[in-house]
């Protein structure tokens, strides 16, 4: 199959009536787009990404005013999603009927969010079903912030890639169930613990919440480029592995007289929001020199930090 990259919202509408995968561009990362309602869409999902079917999907809505279409809403929920959607929040809810088991592995509950970008909005406008995607990489790569990147990966087996540009956020949305009036973060992202604070008072970390799996997706190797990824001090991981080939990601600056064959810097201002919007980029950047292992600094524990850190310590676990 030809891929196509572009701008043509009617022909991206059209292709997913007829139960085919689009690329679509939302303000955190690229995904791998299909019909939420149809089963054999979201087969073909599971299939292009290489994804295991007991990890769920996100299924995306145009508009807020959607969500009790598709699950239970508590009040909580829709103060969140009013607060904020359209934006990098995706609420865990109990499900209704109409979405297909597949999507949601199985499970009782399916994760719904609202994307922030004018394209996946249009796009979103232009059907009558919402939309399945994952992130639109082969299980266990690095997320796609353009869509050359979901083209590297997916091209070939996708007929079409909507181009959005670059995507604003960089990383993945916030993830949350609610339990009663109490907030359990299952995976940091675009939307801060901070923010989350700021209107639900107490917020509960994955490593907090009860000790299984509390989202599937909480997989520990994730996010990993080929090229084998430490994270942890700079100076020292640099120093101790200063025989070999090293590339290096850091957030502002590099330690002086560092050996190395390429670098990344996240934000020369140290500022932990275009660190996120840089990270994955960077990371596929460094991943294509030839380059024995990749040395990541460690980020604030605040802020955006805690998404990149998350992102990273994945990459790490190999
Ligand atoms: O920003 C994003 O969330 C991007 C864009 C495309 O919207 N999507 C994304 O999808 O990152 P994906 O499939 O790569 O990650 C979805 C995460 C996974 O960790 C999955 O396990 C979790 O959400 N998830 C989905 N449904 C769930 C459910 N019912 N219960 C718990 N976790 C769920
Ligand atoms: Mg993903």
């Amino acid at each position: 199959m030809k891929t196509e990259i572009g701008t043509d919202l009617l022909y991206a509408a059209a292709l997913l009536r007829r139960g085919e995968l689009v690329g679509m561009p939302t303000e955190t990362v690229y995904g791998l787009a299909g019909n939420a309602l149809d089963s054999d869409t979201v087969l073909k999902i599971y299939a292009t990404k290489g994804r295991p079917h007991f990890n769920p999907l996100i299924v995306h809505l145009q508009d807020i005013s959607e969500m009790s279409k598709y699950a239970e809403v508590p009040a909580f929920a829709q103060t969140l999603a009013e607060r904020f959607w359209p934006g990098p929040l995706t609420l865990v809810l109990p499900k209704k009927k109409i979405i297909p088991d597949i999507v949601t592995g199985g499970g009782d509950t399916v994760a719904l969010r609202v994307p922030a970008h004018s394209l996946a909005h249009e796009l979103l406008s232009l059907i009558d079903f919402p939309l399945a995607a994952p992130s639109a990489n082969p299980a266990g790569y690095i997320s796609p912030v353009t869509a050359e990147h979901v083209c590297e990966q997916l091209g070939g087996k996708i007929a079409y890639i909507l181009d959005g540009g670059t995507c604003s956020v960089g990383i993945e949305s916030t993830v949350i169930a609610l339990k009663q009036d109490e907030l359990v973060v299952l995976r940091a992202g675009g939307v801060t613990l901070e923010d989350l604070k700021s209107v639900a008072g107490s917020v509960k970390l994955p490593t907090q919440a009860t000790g299984q799996l509390a989202s599937p997706g909480l997989l520990k190797s994730h996010y990993a480029p080929k090229t084998k990824l430490i994270l942890g001090d700079l100076a020292n991981l640099i120093e101790e592995h200063q025989s070999r080939k090293l590339a290096v990601l850091a957030l502002s600056h590099l330690p002086q007289n560092a050996a190395i064959v390429a670098s990344e810097i996240l934000s020369p201002a140290g500022d932990l929001t275009q660190a996120a919007h840089n990270l994955f980029a960077a990371m596929r950047r460094l991943d294509a020199v030839d380059a024995e292992l990749i040395l990541a600094e460690r980020m604030p524990e605040h802020s955006f930090g805690v998404a990149i850190n998350d992102r990273l310590e994945r990459a790490a676990a190999l």
